[in-house]
Formats: structure tokens, C-alpha cells, sequence
């Protein structure tokens, strides 16, 4: 990692292990453009990529047609209104009404480590371990500055970029669009890739061609959605998982965002990515500062694979923090698909007793333990237990199962509030809503106004009080409908824009005071599922439930997508009940149980119910999540196959860092008739270590490719070139571990 300036040809160049990424300062007035971002190159001046000697480019030598440069060169931060007609990334109003700003460079720093985002969640690094160049510009006539910040990290192919937005002018601004992140280059007949989805079809992957114009994705939800995700990529046409040109960009943000890709008349891309202008606007007064939202952008040279774990690796060491970062999480049974609201503290105890027999390490107790919460029809709002359910009450249940060898979970739902509730009686006006209009409601909820810190103390004094009345040692915070009817009591009608990001604010100072009170909780982030599983989310939880379709097919498309940018460690996946609550599907509890290895693992059913056969390979499961976790947690991911793209067959493989382990997981979705074996080439493995294949009881993988009892030592290099054989199955939906290990 290194950031330098060369101050006579006027460049910045970072440097990522693999990767440059460059900058220059030209023409007299000081425009920054952006020159190049790929493989790694030398310190040459490479300024003639940014087409500013080909005539009518030229910003000196053309007075006369001053927008033709304005509307080609490729801004490092792209102003709104002075020419440039490609989508800006910033747009500031003035007492006037003008909205034309031009950035030009003033000054710059470089330092060792990373500053904290304030307010936000953001990547974080020591001086050790992270560089940061920050880029003043200024616009001289409106006065205002922007501060382009960047981080590199030690031995990481990603970059960290905000922008901070400063009012010098002596008056008050309206910022009404801060992107996070620009980045222009020429088209190279690239492909898309988003992510969309609905509820419980989460992070689907779109690849499109990139065509003329404005495309991309954005949430108006209040949340960054399960229709959507605050990720965007740019790949070669010949790109996949293993092979091509990739440009990343993700979002540290769990709020209202937009993802552009536009591709100009002049066959250039413009990609960027920040806080979704729609509905947007904050007063900026003399001298305050608006800090936007962090992107990560990633080259990767290595196809889809090379940028996810560039994601993965970043995530794990930069952004996923608190007591259980590097370690293997409890293995959790949680009662929602179990009893749904239909549970006591019997119940409770007697899936704890058979749980715990099993080799379960956690209870969670999910909705419906408070106030008069029968159905999801009332009570959001009012966190005290009920102790007609709960007999005994709380500390009574939780020590019960502490006893059993268990530690115990529970489900909040902090931001939301039911009409039907005392406290809805007690405070009307602390839910959003437009005075004289009815709301609309969402599962018979509304949303608390989180803008507000009244609020907000005291819903977080209820949750602690809660967490401190018994030994709590999980916390799954829930979130159950997008936001609408946008009007808050306490906010003056100038700064209603400002609604949606102080929301967001305002769950992350929420979310900051419990991981500070409480440094051992275990916290998991929910929203109906995957709806805010993003990477704002990870900085204050190091896993968040993916999707409440538990189905083990449907998950291998939510998990695929998923993969693409979050490391596994970060994905709540377990073994639900058959026939599927969500799909109806039967699959058999064995590939369930492979499937939810990949996550951080755990049940979501009636333990004492489930059929004998079922329940008995419970212990096996947990002795697979012990023996692979640390592999899957903190290994390398490579996708061998993909059943979204070939509708019956799915592979993917963790490697461990240091190359002597890896587990490969294989799923023969749809039995096809006179279908042989299927060869998969592995990867990330050490081409000159000699691996045996192990099947999960241990014994041999090879015997199965060849005659029986051929036990077989194989390089890593045959492994990875010639690739290995997986058997075809009999029926749908069956599936296989491969445990690679170094002989
Ligand atoms: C939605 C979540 O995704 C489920 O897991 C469950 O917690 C329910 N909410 C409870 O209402």
C-alpha cells in the first residue's frame, strides 16, 4: 500500500497490493481528474488518459467551447450546473437559488491511518495498517470546499472514499446531492451487475448489458432494501467468477441510496454511488460540514471471485468490529419457524432441554414476549415482558436455560410502533406521520420517528433495562417496514429533507450505545430478513439474518448473491422445518445443513417435533460447524458453480489463508437422467501441497472418482487445472462436503 504526489507532473497515485488508482490536477485553474484505476502500474504520467491535449478537449486552448471540455473530462467529483450534463455528485443551492458549482484543487494531506467518519459507519485502520490521502477543493467564487478523502489498506486490493462538504460562503447552502463516490473511465463493452430482489428473494444478481444513458439501482425506502442493494459493478463481456476485469463499488450505508452507471456520447462510464438525492436536502449553515456515507471501490483482475474476497477481506479486518469479529458465534436455535407466537417459557425450556442435549450452544426467543404482542397486529413499542406468557418471568426463563448449558437470545423490534399500543396512546406524535393524514400501515405498524432524541432514549432505555434484567447475551434487532408518510413533529418544515439520513443517524447512534454498553452482546441485524443487509449494518453487527427463506435452494441464490460482497462470517443461515414455510419445498436435512455451513449456522425449528431421523443428525451438523467454521469464516470464497445461472447444479469452496484446508461444498439441485460426474476445477489452493479429499466422516473422497480403495494424494495444481469428479446423486436437492486437506 503507498500514496504518493508527484508534484511536477501533479498526480496522486494510490497504490492496493495489485491495483493503481490515479489522479491528476490540470489546466491553470486546478481541475482534478480522474486517470486511471486497474492492474497495477508504474509511477509514469499517464494525465494523457484523460484526453485534455485532443482538441476540442483542450481546457486552455478553447475559450470558445469551454462545455465541450466541461462535458468530457473525467471529474474526480463532478459539479452540477456549470457543464458537465453526466450525472454530478454534487449539487449545492445558494440563497439565490443557483445550483452551478466548479471544484478546483486547493490543497492536500497525506497520512498514515484512517480519521472516523462521524456519525457513520465506516471502514477503520491504525497507522500501521491503512494510508489516507484527503484532496481539498474549492469551489473560490461560492466558497465552499470539498474534501476528498481516500484510505488504502496494507495487503487489501480496496479503496475507501468519502466526501465532506464545508460552507465557507458566510450564508446559509441547501446541499441537495453529495455522492459518495465518482468514477469515470472509458466503456470496454462492459456488462452490470445489481442486486435485486423482494422479500424473502433477496440479493438476486442482474447482469445486463451497460447501454446509452443513466441506469442503475436506488431504494426510496428508508432502508437500503431487499429490492434492491447499494452495490454496483462494471465487468468485460468475458468476465465471470474466475476470470476478467471487475469494478466494485459498495456502499457503507443502510439508508435511502443510488447506484448510477452512465454511459456518455463519447463512449465513456461514469459510475458512482451515495446518499439517494431523491428526498434529499440538509442546511448547511457558515462553517458546518456534511460528511457523505463511505464507498469501497474494488478493481479486481481476477473476475467476480478476486473482487469478493478484495470485499470479504476488507469487511473482516476494517469494518466488522466488537467481541465476536474473529470468533466462531454460538450455535443458535431460534423459535420464530419453531412456534411463531404461540410459545411460553414451557415451551421455551423444553426446546432449550432437547436443544442443548444436542449440541445447540443459544435460544433465541423471538417476537411476541412482550406487552400484549398475541399477533403482529399490536404492541410494537411496548418492551416489557409479559409475564402471563412468560411465567416466572425473563430472568427466571434465561436462567433456566443457562442451566441447560445454553446461552440465551432475544428479538427487539427498536424502531417501530403499533397504533395498537400504550405507547402509541401515550405518544401519537412519535410516529412518522403527516399531520391530518392517515398513515399508511405495514404489518399493522408504523415507524417511530428515530430523528428524534427523546425518542430514541427512551426506547433504548427500555432495551436496556430489558438486557440488563437477565444474563442476555444476543440481541436480534429486527425491522419490519420500509418508511412512508415522511413528516416528523419536531423537525422545521426547511429541514424535512433532511428526514431520511437523520433516521439512518439515528439507528446507528442507537445501535453504537448498545455494542458500547453491552461489548460482549452478540448483535444481529434483521430487517424482515435481508431488507438493511448491508455494510453500514456490519460495522455495528458482525452478522445480519439474510432472508427469512429459509428453503435450501432458494437460499443458494439469496447466499450466492450475498457472497458477491459480504464474507460469509456475516450471513445468518439455518436449518428451518420441512415442507418450508416459505416455499413448500421438501429437501433433505442433510443439505440443508450444508447449505447453512456456509453461514454462521443454526436452527430455526421445533427441535422436539422434527422427525427422529432429522433430529438425530443434529450433532453431526455441529460437529461439521466446529470442525469447518474457521475455514468458512475466515478463508478465502471461490465460487465453482452457479445454479442460478445453470438451474440444477451449485459448488463453492473456502479455502483457508494459509492453503493446508479447504471445504467444498457441492449441490446437485436438479437430478438430471444419464448425467455422469460432474468435474469442478478447485481454486486458491497451493499448486505445489499435496491434499487428500476427505468426505465428512473423514474417510476417502477419491475412492468415489476411481476404484474402490484408491485412496489418491493430489497437487494442488491437478486439483486446480484438472479440476475433481463429483458424483452424480440420486433424486433433487442432494448435496456433498468435500474437506481438502493438505497430506
Ligand atoms: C421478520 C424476521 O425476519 C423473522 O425472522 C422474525 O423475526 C419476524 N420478523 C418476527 O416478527
Amino acid at each position: 500500500m503507498n500514496i504518493t504526489f508527484d508534484g511536477s507532473a501533479r498526480i496522486f497515485k494510490l497504490d492496493t497490493p495489485r491495483t493503481s488508482y490515479i489522479m491528476g490536477i490540470v489546466s491553470e485553474e486546478g481541475f482534478l481528474g480522474h486517470a486511471y484505476y486497474g492492474k497495477k502500474i508504474s509511477d509514469d504520467d499517464v494525465t494523457y488518459l484523460m484526453r485534455i491535449f485532443e482538441a476540442p478537449f483542450t481546457p486552455e486552448k478553447n475559450e470558445r467551447d469551454r462545455l465541450s471540455f466541461y462535458d468530457c473530462f473525467p471529474f474526480e467529483y463532478p459539479t452540477h450546473g456549470v457543464g458537465d450534463f453526466r450525472e454530478s455528485a454534487l449539487r449545492l443551492e445558494d440563497e439565490n437559488g443557483h445550483r452551478a458549482n466548479k471544484l478546483t484543487y486547493k490543497s492536500h494531506s497525506i497520512i498514515n491511518g484512517k480519521k472516523k467518519l462521524p456519525g457513520l459507519p465506516a471502514t477503520f485502520g491504525t497507522e500501521k495498517d491503512s494510508m489516507t490521502l484527503e484532496i481539498t477543493m474549492e469551489d473560490k467564487e461560492a466558497k465552499i470546499e470539498v474534501v476528498l478523502s481516500y484510505s488504502v489498506f496494507e495487503g487489501i486490493d480496496a479503496i475507501a472514499r468519502s466526501a465532506k462538504v464545508i460552507n465557507r460562503s458566510g450564508k446559509t447552502l441547501k446541499l441537495t446531492k453529495a455522492m459518495s463516490t465518482s468514477l469515470d473511465m472509458d466503456n470496454r463493452d462492459f456488462d452490470k451487475i445489481t442486486l435485486f430482489g423482494s422479500w424473502a428473494r433477496e440479493k438476486a444478481i442482474d447482469r445486463t448489458a451497460v447501454g446509452y444513458g443513466v441506469q442503475g439501482t436506488c431504494s426510496k425506502r428508508g432502508v437500503s432494501s431487499a429490492q434492491h442493494h447499494p452495490f454496483i459493478c462494471l465487468l468485460e463481456k468475458n468476465a465471470d467468477y474466475n476470470k476478467g476485469e471487475v469494478y466494485g463499488q459498495d456502499l457503507v450505508y443502510s439508508g435511502n441510496y443510488k447506484t448510477v452507471i452512465e454511459r456518455s456520447q463519447f463512449d465513456s462510464v461514469r459510475m458512482m454511488t451515495g446518499i439517494n438525492p431523491e428526498d434529499f436536502s440538509w442546511t448547511l449553515n457558515n462553517n458546518e460540514e456534511f460528511n457523505t456515507p463511505e464507498a469501497i471501490l474494488v478493481y479486481s483482475a481476477e473476475g467476480l471471485g478476486g473482487m469478493s474476497r478484495a470485499f470479504h477481506d476488507l469487511y473482516r479486518e476494517h469494518l466488522i468490529r466488537g467481541y465476536y469479529r474473529d470468533k466462531k458465534r454460538p450455535i443458535l436455535i431460534n423459535n420464530w419457524e419453531a412456534t411463531y407466537f404461540n410459545f411460553n417459557e414451557k415451551k421455551l425450556i423444553d426446546i432449550a432441554d432437547c436443544a442443548s442435549k444436542l449440541g445447540i450452544e443459544m435460544l433465541v426467543m423471538d417476537d411476541g414476549w412482550f406487552g400484549n404482542r398475541f399477533d403482529d397486529n399490536r404492541a410494537l413499542g411496548d418492551w416489557d415482558v409479559n409475564e402471563e406468557k412468560l411465567k416466572g418471568g425473563l430472568k427466571y426463563l434465561v436462567d433456566e436455560v443457562n442451566k441447560r448449558g445454553m446461552k440465551f437470545g432475544i428479538w427487539f423490534e427498536p424502531e417501530m410502533i403499533c397504533p395498537d399500543s400504550d405507547l402509541y396512546r401515550a405518544h401519537p406524535d412519535w410516529a412518522i406521520q403527516v399531520n391530518g393524514r392517515k398513515p399508511g400501515l405495514a404489518r399493522n405498524q408504523m415507524v417511530l420517528d428515530f430523528t428524534r432524541e427523546d425518542v430514541t432514549d427512551y426506547i433504548y432505555n427500555k432495551v436496556k433495562t430489558v438486557l440488563n434484567s437477565a444474563n442476555i447475551e444476543y440481541v436480534k434487532w429486527d425491522m419490519n417496514r420500509p418508511l412512508a408518510d415522511i413528516g416528523s413533529a419536531e423537525l422545521p418544515a426547511e429541514r424535512m429533507g433532511e428526514f431520511y439520513h437523520r433516521y439512518t443517524l439515528g439507528v446507528y447512534k442507537l445501535q453504537e450505545r448498545l455494542i458500547t454498553d453491552f461489548p460482549k452482546l452478540l448483535l444481529e441485524n434483521c430487517a424482515s430478513g435481508g431488507g438493511r443487509f448491508d455494510a453500514g449494518m456490519l460495522y455495528y453487527s458482525p452478522q445480519i439474518w439474510a432472508s427469512d427463506d429459509t428453503d435450501a435452494v432458494e437460499r443458494l441464490r439469496i447466499q450466492e448473491g450475498n457472497e458477491l460482497v459480504f464474507p460469509l462470517s456475516a450471513m445468518g443461515a439455518h436449518i428451518s422445518d420441512c415442507p418450508n414455510h416459505c416455499v413448500g419445498r421438501t429437501t433433505p436435512f442433510k443439505t440443508r445443513g450444508h447449505v447453512a455451513l456456509a453461514g454462521t449456522f443454526g436452527y430455526e425449528l421445533d427441535v422436539t417435533r422434527i422427525p427422529e431421523e432429522d433430529r438425530n443428525m443434529i450433532p453431526e451438523q455441529v460437529r461439521m460447524y466446529h470442525k469447518f467454521n474457521d475455514i468458512v469464516r475466515a478463508g478465502d470464497y471461490y465460487r465453482l458453480a452457479s445454479y442460478s445461472e445453470n438451474g440444477c447444479f451449485d459448488s463453492w469452496m473456502s479455502v483457508a489463508k494459509d492453503k493446508t484446508e479447504a471445504l467444498v461444498t457441492a449441490v446437485n439441485v436438479m437430478k438430471r437422467p444419464n448425467v455422469k460426474s460432474r468435474n469442478v476445477k478447485l481454486f486458491g489452493l497451493d499448486p505445489d501441497k499435496k491434499y487428500r479429499l476427505l468426505n465428512e466422516d473423514g474417510t476417502d473422497y477419491t475412492s468415489g472418482m476411481g476404484e474402490e480403495g484408491s485412496a489418491k494424494v493430489l497437487t494442488g495444481k491437478t486439483l486446480m487445472n484438472a479440476g475433481i469428479q463429483i458424483c452424480e446423486t440420486w433424486g433433487d436437492f442432494q448435496s456433498i462436503l468435500i474437506h481438502v486437506k493438505q497430506a
